[in-house]
């Protein structure tokens, strides 16, 4: 499964945040936030990843996560000239997708609990997933609607009236199909290639799987200021109570088998002294000892 990190647009929302660094570089309370998605779907397999950003932007990405060798990936990075919507990223990477199925993640994305992701990822097979969140504001997302039996009847993208309470986070799964879908589309009431038409397509088609996150997972949106701060308040408050972090690549690398233990350690020898670095030699040490990570989501 190839993977694609949106992390474009001009998060005029942020300004002047944004002036200088764009909105996914952002500090999410003590990383950058691309760190959390890029996270998310190492955790779940993913291995080679195109990066999509802005032409200015992008040098800055580049910088900060270089070609992923690091953590046992490929990265590539492609421009996204104009925010012409999400579904547009499938055209920008076509030939970086080639024959393979393709997950997408917004670089804005918060993530953090269980291990419907990773699952998720490892039953995949055809057609489509998304993943659907109970939230107080659906009409701010795609709202995704069901029946009685809990089956999936309606998608919209930020209806005026929502159909029901459950917003489709950042995070979508497809087959081959996705490429020539995206060519398909024509541009929305704000000119944007909507990822919500993308998965209409495949609902219409009958395939369209709907995972519902559970009570207990954390989905945040990091993409005003206040949602930004609610965002490291969320992420401090986790790993000061728990002594984990959330949203460390290095670590998920490690777990996923991407890495050695040797290059584990490789790495975080050439970090300055740093929590961080503080941290993922905790994680080495417990490796080192043989012990199971805590609480980490293993697929299959
Ligand atoms: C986009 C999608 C929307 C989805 C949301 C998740 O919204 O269009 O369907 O629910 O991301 O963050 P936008 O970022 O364009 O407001």
């Amino acid at each position: 499964m190839k993977g694609i990190i949106l992390a474009g647009g001009a998060g005029s929302r942020l300004y002047p945040l944004t002036m200088v660094a764009s909105k996914q570089l952002q500090p999410v309370y003590d990383k950058p936030m691309v760190y959390y998605p890029l996270t998310v779907l190492i955790a779940s397999g993913v291995r080679d990843f195109c990066l999509i950003s802005t032409p200015k932007d992008l040098p800055r990405f580049r910088e900060l996560l270089g070609d992923g060798r690091e953590w046992g990936l490929s990265i590539e990075y492609r421009e996204q000239p104009r925010p012409e919507g999400i579904a547009q990223a499938f055209l920008i990477a076509d030939t970086f997708i080639g024959q393979d199925p393709v997950t997408l993640i917004l670089g804005d994305n918060v993530f953090f609990g269980g291990d419907a992701f990773p699952r998720a990822f490892a039953e995949f097979k055809s057609g489509a997933a998304v993943f659907a969140y109970h939230v107080t504001d659906p009409q701010r997302y795609g709202v995704v609607e069901f029946d009685a039996r809990m089956r999936a009847v309606s998608i919209e993208e930020k209806p005026v009236r929502p159909r029901s309470s459950f917003a489709v986070p950042g995070v979508y799964l497809y087959d081959n199909q996705v490429v020539d879908i995206a060519r398909s589309l024509k541009p929305s009431a704000r000119g944007e290639l909507e990822i919500t038409d993308v998965n209409r397509v495949y609902l219409e088609r009958g395939q369209l799987q709907v995972y519902r996150l559970p009570r207990g997972f954390a989905w945040l949106d990091a993409g005003t200021s206040s949602s930004l701060h609610e965002a490291s308040a969320y992420v401090q408050a986790i790993e000061k109570r728990q002594g984990i972090k959330i949203g460390c690549p290095e670590e998920a690398a490690l777990w996923r088998g991407f890495i050695t233990l040797d290059q584990f350690e490789q790495r975080l020898g050439r970090m300055p002294n740093c929590e961080y670095r503080d941290y993922l030699s905790t994680v080495a040490a417990e490796a080192r000892a043989g012990r199971l990570p805590y609480g980490v989501p293993r697929a299959g």
